[in-house]
């Protein structure tokens, strides 16, 4: 199993750089919010499993917008969002012991309902979405993108307390915070 999900990952990292990396550093952070949300084992480890790989529908995404180097128009942004659905579609007939399509599917929705693909609100995203939701996006803006520099730690936190309990998991976000501010959690 760990074998098959570290060569999905490889796919997708060959063709989009800038997932190399991301997907695992985003599996540490979501993994470790989810210790300390005290979550049962085997979610822990289907949270740990499915952020190696929540990014793999950028596959479908053409390697020019992946790579675009200035910012990305609307009808460029949708194709990127097309990437949740892509996940879900390359992954949901493999058999896992854990709902890695639906997880996947998830990562981009957001509390309250301004998320995508499907505008899911509330506790109708599981949980295993909602810790990654916040852990993408810590680590994606603390990271530097082909369409700009990395808006840094700082910025990344202030976005997720920002907006917790709109957007984010608040008991995710709390632990976040504290983990890179109190405890120096680092990627
Ligand atoms: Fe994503």
């Amino acid at each position: 199993m760990e074998g098959a999900i570290n060569t999905i990952a490889k796919i997708v990292e060959t063709k989009d750089p800038y997932t190399s990396g991301h997907q695992q550093r985003v599996s540490k952070l979501a993994e470790t919010i989810a210790r300390k949300m005290k979550l049962p084992q085997e979610k822990i480890e289907g949270i740990r499993i499915s952020s190696l790989v929540h990014d793999v529908g950028k596959i479908s995404v053409p390697a020019e917008i992946l790579n675009k180097p200035i910012k990305l128009t609307e009808i460029e942004f949708n194709l990127i969002k097309d990437h949740s659905q892509a996940g879900y579609d390359i992954l949901k007939s493999i058999k896992f012991p854990w709902p890695i399509e639906k997880i996947v599917l998830q990562h981009h929705e957001r509390l309250d309902g301004s998320g995508y693909p499907r505008g899911l609100k509330g506790e109708d995203i599981i949980i295993e979405a909602r810790i990654i939701g916040v852990a993408d996006v810590v680590e994606a803006m603390s990271s530097h993108r082909p369409y700009r520099p990395a808006l840094g730690v700082d910025a990344a936190l202030e976005e997720i307390s920002k907006n917790k309990g709109i957007l984010y998991d608040p008991e995710a976000v709390d632990i976040c915070i504290k983990l890179v501010r109190e405890k120096g959690f680092e990627f």
